[in-house]
């Protein structure tokens, strides 16, 4: 047991106290961070005159060397320590001797967590949008691809109307778009740098917290120091933002699942993405998929841990707050996991176009478009509802689809079908009919593929707009 708080105690501490209350296990997690921050904060300490030359390049140089060491492995971060903190502090004074008991000079471990846990979120949202971009690069692609693959479009998983397999992957495209929308914000709002705000109420040294932020890449410093130490919003924010992305993930993965059916076949997953069972030969399983829908279980578990772990705690800190790590980072990782995952997936995915375009044919996919050809030849729109409501009765009756009726029997229901009818109704026309932006016709598609593909090239850090 390695404390750094032993002057007031006369006894030891109990060894389930102890393992109960370290944190090592997880926080080594952030260790080259809770280096990066000790470095600048000692660079301020110098500038400020609290440290002279000799002290600060004492200091920084034992914590580069721990951090090598740490890096190739001739110093191995043990649970003999009670947290990070305390491993580095310790080392830093095994080392250099005496100076390093000068590193935690006008600082907590409570504003050098809350900055240590802020410095790896941050680069962690950075990692998390860039693999999200990358997904949005395979999801453009396949809408270039998949332009004219016909699919039927589902409302409560009923046949619709027809749509594009770019068109509805395109749906995903958005959804994801959105998701790093949120990150954006986030990351802004959460760059503002604790350091400095000593246990809750600041220190009576002369810190230049402005420069200690601009040394660590934040906007500035935070404008309260009990908020400082106290402030968790930027993680129930950021598992609300991943909640959401594995929301999405599980909706697309539910329909891969769909898809994948022998009932479907709209789909087939590459080997490399499937298992098989240990009885049933024939069997090819989406299991990534369904592993993806339900580890967004527990992102989301992580979300409400967070928001409960927050509920009842009092300014300013208290050790709850260390409840906060394994639970995010375990979101964190799960959720680049199910990312990277996902795309491998559906990049090595095969579409069925036949059987896809044959689906989107049955089931009266066509029947708001009979109802718009009458009411483009004067027939109001819910005169022309009934009587295609009608048409569809009769086609059910004789098993036939619109287009396999004779003109006679069109006539039947209305004086006003012509043999154009024919053409207008096939599958290519209806998608391509609809134009309005947003809609799945080709060209409506186009301008929209171009929208994003420029999206695509600019700097997440200028975008605020979707377009
Ligand atoms: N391991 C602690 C945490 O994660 C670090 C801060 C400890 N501060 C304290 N006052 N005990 O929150």
């Amino acid at each position: 047991m390695a404390q750094l708080w032993g002057g007031r105690f006369t006894k030891d501490t109990d060894e389930l106290v102890y393992r109960f209350n370290a944190s090592i296990s997880f926080d080594q997690k952030f260790f080259s961070q809770d280096i990066e921050g000790s470095i600048a904060h000692v660079v301020m300490l110098h500038k400020q005159g609290i440290l002279n030359t000799s002290e600060k390049d004492a200091i920084v140089k034992g914590l580069t060397g721990i951090r090598e060491d740490v890096e190739k492995g001739s110093l191995t971060i043990s649970d003999e320590y009670e947290d990070i903190h305390s491993f580095v502090e310790a080392n830093l004074i095994d080392r250099i001797g005496d100076v390093g008991k000068k590193l935690h000079t006008g600082r907590s471990r409570n504003d050098q967590v809350a900055l240590d846990m802020k410095l790896y979120v941050r680069s962690e949202v950075v990692n998390i949008d860039d693999i999200l971009k990358e997904l949005l690069g395979t999801l453009l692609g396949l809408m270039e691809t998949h332009i004219e693959t016909y699919m039927p479009g589902f409302t409560h998983m009923q046949k619709a109307q027809p749509v594009t397999l770019s068109h509805h992957i395109g749906a995903y495209y958005e959804m994801f778009k959105r998701d790093r929308l949120r990150l954006r914000d986030i990351y802004h709002r959460m760059n503002y740098c604790p350091l400095g705000a000593g246990a809750l109420a600041g220190t009576t040294y002369p810190l230049d917290r402005v420069y200690t932020a601009s040394l660590l890449g934040f906007e500035g410093p935070t404008l309260n120091s009990m908020d400082s130490v106290a402030d968790r919003d930027y993680l129930v924010e950021l598992l609300s933002a991943l909640s959401t992305i594995m929301m999405h993930l599980s909706r697309f993965c539910e329909e891969i699942i769909i898809w994948n059916s022998d009932e479907y076949r709209f789909i087939e997953l590459d080997d490399a993405y499937s298992t098989g069972s240990s009885i049933m030969p024939q069997k090819k399983n989406p299991d990534i998929a369904e592993l993806v829908r339900g580890k967004t279980g527990r992102v989301y578990g992580a979300l409400v841990s967070m928001l409960t772990v927050l509920k009842g705690i009092p300014l300013a800190y208290n050790k709850d707050m260390q409840e906060d790590k394994e639970l995010t980072f375990d979101a964190i990782d799960t959720v680049k996991g199910c990312l990277s995952l996902f795309n491998g997936m559906i990049a090595t995915a095969r579409f069925a176009k036949d059987t896809m375009a044959k689906s989107a044919m049955n089931g009266f996919t066509n029947a708001t478009d009979a109802a718009d050809y009458l009411v483009n030849h004067g027939v109001p729109f819910r005169d022309a509802h009934g009587m295609i409501g009608k048409l569809v009765l009769t086609c059910i009756e004789k098993d036939k689809g619109i287009l396999d009726l004779s003109i006679e029997e069109l006539k039947e229901i209305s004086p006003v079908f012509e043999p154009d009818i024919y053409d207008s109704l096939t599958l290519k026309a209806c998608v391509e009919k609809r134009l309005t932006m947003g809609a799945p016709g080709k060209a409506a598609m186009e301008k929209v593929i171009a929208i994003e593909r420029e999206y695509l090239q600019s700097d997440w850090k200028d975008q605020d707009k979707i377009y």
